[in-house]
C-alpha cells in the first residue's frame, strides 16, 4: 500500500528520501515521486514516475537535481485513477506541495467547492483535491497550523499527510487519520514516514503521530500541535528492530528468509510470554476469566491463524470460539455474546479493516484484546490489551513467520485460557508449554530441512490451472493458509475444501490430471481424509500428501507424491505443517520464476477499506 517518506535538515536529502522509498517498496505499489527543495531553498521540483523506483531515479538523474534540503516523497498503490505519471504523488497546488496515503471519501463536494473556486485539476485522484483544498485554505489563513487544522474539518476518510508549503521550504507538515505516520529525529534534522522500516537506517526512536495532532519537522527537530495555540508532546519510544533484520542476508527472497527465521521468532516470541514454566501474560488476566465466548478477528492469513487459535482455544481451554472476517465483522448487524472477548490479529496493526472491526467491538461494550506484530501500531494502541508476537520486521507481502508466531502466541494464550478458567490443570499445562518452547522450534528446523525436498515435488505444480487443497479438523484451516499463500504468489487459482464437503458439488470439478493436495496430521480424521482422497484418486486426480510420519506408516497411503512432518503432538502438528505448506508455495512461485516477495496487485498492509 502507499509509502510516505519525509526529511528535513543538514544531512543531503535525496539519497535520504531514495532510501527510504526503497526501504518502503515491500508494501506494493505502481508509482512513485518525489519533492524536493535545492539547497538554495527556491524552487521545490517534484519528479514522479509510473512503474518502479528505477525509473524515478533516472528521472531525477536527468533533472541534475542537487542533493536538497528538504523533501517529501511517495510509492502510490493505485486506489483512485489508474498508475499513471499524472496520478502519481507528490500532488502539487500553486502554495503547496504533498503526498497522501489514505482516501479522501468527500472529494466529489470538495471538487465541486473548488471549481467554483477556479480550481482546475490534473488528475483523477482524490489526493489532488485534498492539495488543492489545503491551498485554497492557505490563501485564507496565510498559516500552515491554522490551515491544516481547518482542513481536517472538512477532509471526510482516511489520510496521512506530508505536506511542503512554497514559502516555508524547510519544514515539513504531516498529520494523520486512520492511517499510519510516525516522525523520528537525529542530530541532523527530522524523518516522516508512513512506516518505521523507513527511518530504520538513522535513527531507533520514533514517534506514532496522534491523530488530531499536526506535526512540523524542521532541521532543528519536530514541534507538535494539538490546535493552532497550543504545543503539546507526542511520546517517543524505541524500536528494537534493527536495519539489518529487514536485508535479505543471502537468501534469493525475503519470503524464504522469512520462512527460515521461524524457529527463532517463535522461540522469541514464546519466551517473551512464559513466564519460567507457564504463560505469564498477567495484563490480560481481567479479561480472560469467567469467558463463555471469544470472537478472533482479522483478516487474510491472520485471519486463518485465528481458526488455528480456534482449535487450540475450543481443545485447551474449552472456550467456544467464533472467527470472522474483519471486513464482515465491521458491518455485522448480528447480536454478540454478552461479556464476551473479541481477540484482533494483525501483523502489521494497521489493516483498515481490523481496525474498524476493533472500534466496532468497543463501541459494543465488548473486551478486546490485540495480537500484533509491530510495537505502538494503531491496532496494539486501540485494543484494551496487547500481546506482541516477536517476529521481527516482516518484509514479504506473503506472510509467513507472522502467521507462525501468531500461531504459537495463541497456543500460549489457550493454555493461559484454560488455566484462567479452571479447564486445564497446572501440570498439564506446564506440559504444553514445555512441548511448545523444547519442540517447537526444532519441529520446524526438520521441515526447514526438507526444503530441497518440497521445492522438487513443487515442480509437478507448477503447470496447474486449478488446484486443491482438502483437509479436515485443523488440517482444513491449514489447507485455507496454504491456499491463499499459493495463489497470492503463483498465481495458480487453488480452492481449500473440507475434505467430507467435496461430494457435495466440487468433486465435479475433479477431472484426469487435477493436482490435490490432502493435509493429514490428525491421526483420528486421517483415515476420513483417506477416503476423499480416494474418491478424487478414481476421478483421475494427482494428489500431493502432506502427512506425519505416523499416518504415512498406519495408513494405506494411496499412490501420491508425499512430504512427511514431524508427528508432535497436537499443539506442534499445525504449525510445524505450515511451515511445510509456505515452502510448497513459495517453491511453485519461484520455480515459475515470480517475483515472490511483490506479487502483482498486492500490498504488505491494507490500509485503506
Ligand atoms: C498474507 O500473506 C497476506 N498478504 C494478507 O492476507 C494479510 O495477512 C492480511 O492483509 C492481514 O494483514 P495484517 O496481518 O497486517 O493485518
Amino acid at each position: 500500500m502507499c509509502g510516505i517518506v519525509g526529511y528535513t535538515g543538514n544531512k543531503a536529502c535525496l539519497p535520504i528520501l531514495l532510501e527510504s522509498l526503497r526501504a518502503l517498496e515491500y508494501r506494493g505499489y505502481d508509482s512513485a515521486g518525489i519533492s524536493l527543495v535545492e539547497k538554495d531553498g527556491r524552487a521545490i521540483c517534484t519528479l514522479k514516475s509510473v512503474g518502479g523506483i528505477d525509473l524515478l531515479e533516472r528521472k531525477i538523474s536527468d533533472a541534475k537535481l542537487d542533493t536538497g534540503i528538504c523533501g517529501i516523497g511517495h510509492t502510490r498503490w493505485a486506489t483512485h485513477g489508474a498508475p499513471s505519471d499524472s496520478n502519481a504523488h507528490p500532488h502539487t497546488a500553486e502554495s503547496l506541495t504533498l503526498v497522501h496515503n489514505g482516501i479522501i471519501e468527500n472529494h466529489a463536494e470538495l471538487e465541486t467547492l473548488l471549481l467554483r473556486e477556479g480550481y482546475n485539476f490534473y488528475s483523477s485522484t482524490d489526493t489532488e483535491r485534498a492539495a488543492k483544498l489545503i491551498d485554497l485554505l492557505y490563501k485564507r489563513t496565510k498559516d500552515p497550523l491554522f490551515t491544516l487544522f481547518e482542513a481536517q474539518k472538512m477532509l471526510v476518510g482516511s489520510y496521512a499527510f506530508g505536506i511542503i508549503f512554497k514559502d516555508r521550504p524547510t519544514s515539513v507538515y504531516a498529520m494523520r487519520k486512520n492511517s499510519p505516520l510516525v516522525v523520528a529525529t537525529d542530530e541532523s534534522g527530522s524523518y516522516l514516514a508512513s512506516d518505521v522500516t523507513a527511518i530504520l537506517p538513522y535513527t531507533d526512536s520514533f514517534a506514532v503521530l496522534d491523530e488530531g495532532i499536526v506535526a512540523e519537522l524542521c532541521e532543528d527537530g519536530a514541534k507538535f500541535y494539538s490546535s493552532p495555540f497550543c504545543l503539546c508532546e507526542q511520546s517517543f519510544q524505541k524500536v528494537s528492530w534493527s536495519a539489518e533484520q529487514a536485508q535479505k542476508g543471502g537468501f534469493e527472497h525475503f519470503m524464504l528468509k522469512e520462512i527460515n527465521e521461524e524457529p527463532s521468532v517463535i522461540s522469541a516470541t514464546l519466551s517473551h510470554h512464559l513466564d519460567s514454566t507457564l504463560p505469564g501474560l498477567k495484563n490480560i488476566e481481567r479479561l480472560i476469566s469467567g469467558l463463555s465466548h471469544i470472537y478472533i478477528v482479522a483478516c487474510g492469513t491472520a485471519m486463518h491463524a485465528g481458526l488455528v487459535g480456534k482449535y487450540y482455544i475450543e481443545r485447551i481451554a474449552k472456550i467456544p470460539v467464533s472467527v470472522e472476517i474483519a471486513s464482515e465483522f465491521r458491518y455485522a448487524d448480528s447480536p454478540l455474546h454478552k461479556g464476551s472477548l473479541a481477540i484482533f490479529i494483525s501483523q502489521s496493526g494497521e489493516t483498515a479493516d481490523t481496525l474498524a472491526a476493533l472500534r466496532r467491538a468497543k463501541e459494543l461494550g465488548i473486551s478486546t484484546l490485540a495480537i500484533v506484530n509491530v510495537f505502538a501500531s494503531s491496532v496494539a494502541r486501540e485494543a484494551d490489551e496487547v500481546l506482541y508476537t516477536q517476529a521481527g520486521p516482516e518484509i514479504s507481502v506473503a506472510s509467513t513467520k507472522a502467521y507462525s508466531a501468531q500461531c504459537s502466541l495463541l497456543a500460549l494464550l489457550a493454555v493461559k485460557l484454560g488455566i484462567t478458567n479452571f479447564s486445564l490443570s497446572t501440570q498439564k499445562a506446564e506440559e504444553y508449554c514445555k512441548r511448545l518452547s523444547d519442540e517447537l522450534a526444532s519441529s520446524i528446523s526438520s521441515v526447514l530441512q526438507k526444503s530441497e525436498e518440497i521445492a522438487k515435488i513443487s515442480s509437478k505444480l507448477l503447470t496447474a490451472e486449478h488446484l486443491f487443497y482438502i483437509g479436515r479438523g485443523v488440517d482444513y484451516y491449514l489447507a485455507l493458509e496454504a491456499s491463499l499463500k499459493l495463489k497470492e504468489i503463483s498465481y495458480i487459482h487453488s480452492e481449500a475444501y473440507p475434505a467430507g464437503e467435496l461430494k457435495h458439488g466440487t468433486i465435479s470439478l475433479i477431472s484426469k490430471g487435477t493436482q490435490v493436495i490432502g493435509i493429514l496430521t490428525d491421526p483420528s480424521l486421517a483415515p476420513k481424509t483417506l477416503l476423499s482422497l480416494h474418491e478424487v484418486l478414481s476421478r483421475g486426480a494427482r494428489l500431493t500428501l502432506i502427512c506425519t510420519e505416523r499416518i504415512l506408516r498406519e495408513n494405506s497411503i494411496p499412490d501420491a507424491n508425499i512430504i512427511t512432518v514431524p508427528d508432535g503432538d497436537r499443539i506442534l502438528r499445525p504449525i510445524s505443517t505450515a511451515c511445510a505448506l509456505q515452502l510448497l508455495a513459495y517453491h511453485t512461485a519461484a520455480k515459475k520464476g515470480l517475483d515472490v516477495d511483490k506479487p502483482r496487485n498486492l500490498a504488505k498492509s491494507v490500509t485503506v477499506e
